[in-house]
């Protein structure tokens, strides 16, 4: 799979078809896998690749349109590439490459300095120190329950959060070189997406910056629900995986959380946590974001702690590899196969 959705321009394509160019946090985790690999030293020309568009001030784009000049320029506004960005994986990938004796080049650790400090100081952060996002798009997660107070009173439908997605690009506010500062529509810092701006600064050696945003989100711990939330926004409080992500660098909350992952009633699941809280109301164990378990987030709560390898694997082979999965049956959905459930190799091998 990995040499068939290879690309010589030095990256891998998530899907040939259904997703056919380069996308940040993606081409992370492809690097760890072609590490993995071990036969080359493409996890190094992957990670390069996925840094090569950033912007003075450190901004990546989280997708490079590889080979199609021109292409949707006017959505994005932006050359060649969007003009968001995704979670800052390329601290945990360059520290993996490290720890397995890999020479990383220092020009590639200085740009994912700088991409972290984008976001740590030219992003507006919230009272409490938190990194916001400028679109749910840029956390990963791209139709998570825990966006769904912005579908407005008719209730989250696929549509109505198709248009939304759309019209919340329309309020970004931009730097003068058109890096995404804020949006006054979506001023929200995740606990998701900072737990991973923590737990990659922490990756990178920078365990004050890490630290500082580990005591921000420690108080968001909402012990009730047993999650970490959103803010004080109703659906940012809904039980998702991705609001467990935290555990990687938090203390507080964090063995209920993974208690939760490995219950059945909760995130427990033979072929992974499931992406929402199987009471929440919404939960739909066959439906993007709203339910299935996901290879990249079930290896990060694994890096965690939680014993959830087996589960990666049982998924990665009974989907073919697939985006995500039924999280009992392992019955695969979206595109087939998907570069970053090769990440089962990572939990098999060591
Ligand atoms: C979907 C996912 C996003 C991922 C992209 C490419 O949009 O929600 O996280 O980066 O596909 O795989």
């Amino acid at each position: 799979m990995m040499e068939a959705h290879w690309r010589v321009d030095g990256h891998t394509v998530p899907n040939t078809a259904v997703y056919p160019w380069q996308w940040l946090w993606d081409s992370c985790f492809h690097s760890l896998i072609w590490a993995e690999l071990g036969r080359d030293d493409r996890a190094i020309t992957e990670l390069a690749s996925a840094l090569s568009d950033q912007a003075a001030d450190g901004f990546v784009p989280h997708v490079r349109y590889v080979g199609r000049p021109g292409f949707l320029e006017d959505f994005w506004g932006r050359p060649g590439t969007s003009s968001i960005t995704q979670p800052p994986m390329f601290g945990h990938a360059i520290a993996e490459l490290g720890r397995r004796g890999t020479a990383v080049p220092e020009e590639l650790v200085d740009r994912a300095h700088r991409g972290l400090d984008f976001l740590l100081h030219d992003r507006a952060r919230t009272d409490d120190g938190l990194v916001t996002v400028v679109h749910p798009w840029e956390t990963g997660c791209d139709d998570s329950p825990r966006w769904d107070d912005w579908c407005g009173p008719t209730g989250w439908s696929a549509e109505r959060w198709r248009a939304v997605k759309g019209e919340l690009l329309t309020t970004v506010v931009r730097s003068t070189h058109g890096s995404p500062l804020a949006n006054p529509a979506f001023a929200v810092a995740p606990a998701g997406f900072n737990a991973l701006v923590a737990f990659n600064a922490a990756e990178l050696g920078r365990a004050a910056d890490a630290a500082e945003l580990a005591r921000a989100l420690a108080t968001r711990w909402d012990g009730e629900r047993r999650t970490w939330t959103d803010g004080a926004h109703p659906s940012g409080r809904v039980r998702t995986v991705d609001a467990l992500l935290p555990v990687l660098v938090c203390p507080d909350g964090r063995p209920a959380a993974l208690a939760d992952i490995g219950d059945d009633r909760a995130f427990g699941g033979r072929c992974g946590p499931p992406a929402v809280h199987r009471a929440e109301p919404g939960f739909d164990p066959t439906r993007y974001w709203r339910g299935p378990a996901w290879p990249q987030l079930t290896y990060l709560l694994r890096k965690a702690g939680a014993p959830v390898g087996d589960r990666l694997v049982a998924g990665a082979q009974a989907s073919g590899l697939a985006e995500y999965w039924h999280p009992d049956t392992g019955e695969g959905y979206g595109a087939i196969p998907q570069s970053w459930a090769g990440l089962a190799l990572l939990v098999t091998a060591r």
